[in-house]
């Protein structure tokens, strides 16, 4: 009997097909998952990653309430034309507190994941108000309601918990003070030292222009200028990364 006449035994029988096929995939995933159960960890240890900060992560569900994910990905590629233009490619440690991941699959606009300390927060409130007014060839559309539009978050609270439901290391802490950081974070006057200590790097300060309200444009823009400044690569060793 040739190698050929055994195969079409397989073939006519339905059962052993299927017992057939699972067993040739099952050998492709256990080369993929088996070595993961021998890795300490598939995110790198790195300084400086934290939880976002109330207001940050307010900011960040109107990024994705306006859908700016569909222009714009944040994940640098390590490639060197993204390197050069962007900075040092993304690590996994970077978005491990996002939920869902906002890496994106679509660049009409630049890649965001390094977008933090880029301009200053007028650049930022001018540019969202009215794109074309500072990049005349924009087709980026204008969130100037942004601007108007209080910041209205029902429990803030309620947000960090569900984000710690699912893995995000919010303290008791965080959550108590929570409505008060998010607030603190855009009054120039607030006291900030705890907010601080909470959430490290945390820019402080009006961030649309309009100290006196606390607008959905304060919880954007914070969200944006903290994007890719929290990792120290000082610290961080490439070759080491993925060990
Ligand atoms: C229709 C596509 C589109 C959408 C939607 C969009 N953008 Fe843009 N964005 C662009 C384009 C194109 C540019 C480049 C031209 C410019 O700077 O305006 C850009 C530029 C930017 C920049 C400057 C980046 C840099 O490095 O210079 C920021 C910041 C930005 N967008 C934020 C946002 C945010 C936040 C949202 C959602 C509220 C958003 N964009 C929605 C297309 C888009």
């Amino acid at each position: 009997m040739s190698i050929l006449d055994k195969h079409g035994i397989i073939e006519r029988n339905a059962t052993l097909l299927l017992v057939g096929s699972l067993a040739v995939v099952s050998i492709g995933g256990i080369v993929e998952i088996a070595p993961l159960f021998y890795l300490e960890n598939t995110i790198e240890k790195v300084e400086g990653m934290r939880p976002y900060s109330p207001l940050e992560l307010m900011g960040r569900n109107i990024y994705i309430r306006e859908g700016c994910y569909v222009c714009h990905s944040q994940m640098i590629r390590p490639f060197r034309d993204e390197v050069e233009r962007y900075g040092h490619y993304s690590l996994a440690a970077e978005s491990m507190y996002d939920h869902p991941f906002q890496w994106g699959s679509k660049r009409t606009g630049p890649d965001l994941a390094r977008v933090g300390d880029r301009y200053s927060n007028e650049w930022h409130v001018q540019h969202l108000s009215a794109p074309r007014s500072v990049v005349p060839e924009s087709v980026m559309p204008s969130y100037a309601f942004l601007k108007t539009t209080p910041l209205q978050v029902s429990n803030v609270a309620m947000e960090l918990k569900a984000n710690r439901a699912v893995g995000v290391p919010y303290s008791d802490d965080m959550l108590q003070n929570a409505e008060a950081d998010m607030k603190a974070q855009a009054d120039p006057n607030a006291d900030t030292t705890a907010l601080e200590a909470r959430y490290p790097k945390a820019k402080i300060g009006d961030f649309d222009g309009d100290p006196t309200k606390l607008t959905e444009m304060d919880a954007l823009v914070a969200y944006l200028q903290m994007l890719g400044t929290l990792v120290d690569f000082s610290t961080y060793d490439d070759a080491a990364g993925y060990r």
